[in-house]
């Protein structure tokens, strides 16, 4: 796999995955949003990765958004194709098997907002800064904004945000609830490292249907969600971590999940 405008590597378990276009703010040209599916597609295949965290390079921002510059150009039926397939690419992070870490190091702005909240979790630096101000542009989120952001934070935020185009703080974004938890900027890795780890050393089959069963369940109404759960309840019962697990526990020791699926 050749990535442009994505460094990749994976240790322990994780992969780490840093938009890296830092001259320009790790703005979403279509290289790099292609450089993301790739990267997700390489992570999926590998039973080695376990969790993945998706970063930033450079000092200040995650993503500030699609790239303004080449969007400019677009008639409106190229900017409905780069909608769709972007759209498509940042599904990918809700579908993949894994669970994936936003660790917003810097601005998070139109896509780079969106590309977190499709996020399974946002940790953030306590500069952080988040926002939709597409508006601003006289255009609207077209990676999913619209609608992540309104299941995340409730309608009326959602609009505040939107309709506003005001970027707000990382502790305004906890106080949301868009934000899990925030760091000083030099402890962020570290931190979120940390809980990338205990989630690493977690079954796979378990991680899988858990993230599964809530981000389709959030969809559904919820009788049939609770019957999408014990489907996915039942398929942990095929896996050999469900052995380990509930054999360590009344062996009074930790489990040691292999990660088969
Ligand atoms: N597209 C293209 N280039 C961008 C960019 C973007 N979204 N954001 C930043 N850059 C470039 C700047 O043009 C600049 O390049 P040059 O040095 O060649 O001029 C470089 O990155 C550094 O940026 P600034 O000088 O602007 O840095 P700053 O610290 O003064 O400001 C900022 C930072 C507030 C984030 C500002 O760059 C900004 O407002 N960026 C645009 C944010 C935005 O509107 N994002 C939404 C895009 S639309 C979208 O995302 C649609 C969708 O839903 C998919």
């Amino acid at each position: 796999m050749s990535l442009k405008y994505m460094l990749y590597e994976v240790k322990d378990h994780v992969a780490i995955m840093t938009f890296n276009r830092p001259e320009a703010l790790n703005a979403l040209s279509p290289e790099v949003v292609a450089d993301l599916g790739a990267a997700l597609d390489q992570a999926a295949a590998d039973p080695d990765v376990r969790v993945i965290i998706l970063t930033g390079a450079g000092e200040k921002a995650f993503v500030a958004g699609a790239d303004i510059k080449v969007m400019s150009q677009y008639s409106p039926l190229q900017a409905k194709n780069f909608a769709v397939w972007g759209q498509a690419i940042v599904n990918k992070l809700g579908t993949i098997p894994q669970p994936v870490i936003a660790c917003v190091n810097g601005f998070a702005l139109g896509g780079g907002c969106e590309i977190a909240l499709a996020c399974d979790f946002i940790y953030a630096a306590d500069t952080a800064r988040f926002g939709q101000p597409e508006i601003g542009l006289g255009i609207i989120p077209g990676f999913g904004g619209t609608q992540r952001l309104t299941r995340r934070v409730g309608l009326g935020w959602a609009k505040e945000l939107c309709l506003s185009g005001v970027m707000i703080s990382a502790a305004e974004a906890k106080e949301i609830g868009l934000v899990n938890r925030i760091f000083p900027k030099n402890k962020l890795m570290e931190e979120t490292l940390k809980t990338a780890k205990i989630i690493a050393a977690k079954g796979r089959v378990a991680l899988r249907e858990a993230k599964t069963a809530v981000e389709q369940g959030c969809d559904m109404d919820l009788l049939k969600a609770l019957a999408m759960e014990a489907d996915r309840f039942t398929i942990c019962f095929t896996s050999p971590d469900q052995k380990e697990g509930m054999n360590a526990f009344i062996e009074k020791r930790k489990p040691e999940f292999k990660g088969q699926l």
